[in-house]
């Protein structure tokens, strides 16, 4: 075991660190940067009825729900298709409407979750086309699908999902950008800048982990004893905060809640005082000015700000507490690259409070069980 961990504490770790490789293994191919294309066979052999579809349906549980999410917000904005995101577990037992016009993507790491694989089941029954977005090769839900991509990002053994979940927003990253410029939603020189960018993720990546590595260390430290704590992010990163919180509750046992910055004054606020901590994603491009007057809002009760800005943020940092800097992408990328420090976050201050990462209680790896 300790030579599979490759030197690293614990396989979370690992597999955190390991992003940069595996988000470069889930492009592998398929991204061609030279030649402008993206090559995805399970897309281009049914494009048009994606292009046709009357909507996508997007079913997942868990850590994939969350990617699932930022897929609707990239699939929305660049092939301008309707997506709608369904937890699988909801969706099979709501007599949902489902017809042969509708494109239903699975996500899941392991292929083997119970509800998204009755999901899929009931989908399939109704005549919609299945396309799958799995990590296991050859996993049941990889095989009842019609079509599908997978992730390659290698066996994942910590149960917390960490390089599952950026490999999946890597897929729906190609699948948005291949579907709008199929449908001439984006246009040759966006799509070309776009897949430039997406191109050098990976290095991103490493660049993040590399500055943020040791400060998030040490920031933990001042966490461990914590009981709460808010995650917030508007537009493409609400759904990084969630997932920011789901990482922190699943292997530290702090109660965590993500929610989008702006929905704060409906309910939230009224937890915010001197004790609790709220990590705010806050990255130039993505409704800047309206995150500022969140965080002042935050400041102003005396919450404790953690606050994940770009490199050479002021606004937002003078008011933080704690300042994690990450650098600047096209909105689209950020919660890629935002979700690392925030894995780093969750996995240190499990480990300051002793807990087991890898194995955290009361949770299994795949959820074969209804
Ligand atoms: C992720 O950290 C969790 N352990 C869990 O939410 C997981 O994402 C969920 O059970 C779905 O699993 P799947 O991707 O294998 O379908």
């Amino acid at each position: 075991e300790q030579i599979e961990k490759g030197g690293y504490e614990h396989f979370m770790l690992k597999e955190i660190f390991e992003q940069p490789k595996s988000i470069h293994d889930t492009m592998r191919g398929r991204l061609l940067v030279d030649e402008g294309v993206i090559k995805m066979a399970g897309i281009w052999d049914h494009v048009e009825r994606f292009k046709n579809a009357n909507r996508i349906i997007i079913i997942a549980c868990g850590t994939s729900w969350h990617a699932g999410l930022i897929g609707e917000y990239l699939i929305e904005e660049y092939a301008r298709i309707p997506v709608e995101v369904e937890y699988a577990s909801e969706f099979r037992y709501r007599n949902p409407i489902i017809t042969d016009k509708d494109v239903v993507i699975a996500i899941s790491q392991s292929g083997e979750t119970a509800d998204t694989m009755a999901a899929l089941k009931l989908a399939k029954e109704k005549g919609a086309f299945i396309y799958g977005i799995c990590n296991v090769v050859d996993s049941s839900i990889a095989r009842i699908t019609d079509a599908g991509s997978y992730t390659h990002a290698g066996p994942e053994i910590g149960v917390a999902s960490t390089k599952a979940f950026t490999a999946q927003l890597t897929i729906l990253t190609l699948i948005a950008f291949k579907l709008g410029k199929h449908n001439g939603n984006l246009g040759n020189a966006e799509f070309m800048s776009l897949i430039a960018e997406l191109d050098a993720i990976p290095k991103r990546i490493e660049e993040v982990l590399n500055a943020t590595h040791e400060q998030v260390q040490e920031i933990a430290k001042d966490f461990v004893e914590t009981t709460n704590f808010l995650y917030l992010g508007r537009g493409y990163n609400y759904p990084a905060a969630l997932e920011g919180a789901l990482k922190l509750k699943e292997i530290s046992y702090i109660h965590a809640e993500g929610y989008p910055a702006a929905e704060m004054k409906h309910g939230p606020i009224a937890l915010i005082d001197e004790n609790m901590p709220i990590v705010i994603i806050a990255p130039k491009k993505g409704h800047y000015d309206k995150i500022v007057s969140n965080v002042q809002e935050i400041k102003a009760r005396k919450g404790k700000i953690i606050a994940v800005v770009n490199k050479g943020d002021r606004q937002v940092s003078e008011m933080s507490d704690y300042v994690i800097e990450i650098p600047e992408t096209s909105e689209c990328f950020s919660p890629i690259v935002a979700s690392v420090p925030l894995q780093l976050l969750a996995y240190y201050i499990a480990v300051y409070r002793g807990a087991n990462v890898d194995q955290p209680r009361n949770l299994a790896k795949s959820v074969t069980v209804e």
